[in-house]
């Protein structure tokens, strides 16, 4: 078995990527030693792979060195949930290991409390988002005729932490990103030492970094 930090060339497969590829929009994945293969259900955006994560089955069992997966599960209806971690467990080599990240249900609730429904959140590139955006899908896409943009389940950290569990996933760390509402998890396939798992985290979650200490004084 490969080490889950060796520098070889490695594939990941971008799920849900829409337009986006590997740079800056997918932390660590950006170098050379990574090649992509992008997944999405909608052909507009020119994906290899024209897939639900529902049923991936143009991916081969235990081929892909990671998983990459920015704000698409949420896209799934709840029971779907479930079967879509399942497919990105199946498609992981046994130490490949699955990036994710989706809206924090927790925090958007949070902002609705203190400042209303329809308060602009943020600005992002594609313009002011408010909690309804967040919840239920960019309404300026889903206006335009991308219903592919539609949310429909969202996740506390702990239902997140809760569904890589129960989809077997060996070793799970995830994230609170409150000020960005959003969750991070890194899920490895198989159980590994809690130092590999904080160094995959350092590459892979933004923002890491000014936690390391703490990481790593868990370990
Ligand atoms: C909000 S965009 C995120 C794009 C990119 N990952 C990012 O973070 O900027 C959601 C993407 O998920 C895709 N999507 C929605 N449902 C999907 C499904 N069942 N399977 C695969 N992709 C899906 C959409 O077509 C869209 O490209």
């Amino acid at each position: 078995m490969t080490n889950i930090l060796s520098n070889t060339t490695k594939r990941f497969l971008h799920v849900g990527c829409g337009p986006a590829r590997k740079g800056p929009r997918t932390p660590g994945f950006g170098s050379d030693d990574w090649e992509e293969i992008r997944l999405d259900i909608d052909p507009s955006v020119e994906p290899d792979i024209i897939a639900s994560i529902t049923d991936l089955s143009p991916a081969e069992t235990g081929t892909f060195d990671a998983i990459y997966s920015s704000h698409n599960i949420e896209h799934l209806y709840p029971h779907e949930a479930p079967i879509a971690l399942g497919e990105f467990f199946r498609v992981l080599k046994d130490d490949g290991f699955l990036v994710l990240t989706c809206p924090d249900i927790t925090s958007i609730a949070a902002f609705i409390t203190a400042n209303g429904l329809d308060t602009t959140a943020y600005m992002s590139g594609m313009g002011p988002i408010t909690p309804l955006d967040m919840m239920f899908g960019h309404n300026a896409s889903i206006r335009n005729g991308n219903s592919f943009m539609a949310h429909r389940t969202a996740f506390s950290r702990l239902t997140l932490q809760k569904a890589l569990s129960a989809t077997g996933f060996g070793s799970i760390m995830t994230f609170e990103k409150s000020a960005r509402f959003e969750l991070w998890a890194l899920a490895v396939k198989t159980e590994q030492p809690r130092r590999d798992v904080v160094e995959l985290v350092l590459k892979h979650i933004p923002g890491a970094e000014s936690i390391r200490d703490r990481l790593l004084a868990e370990v």
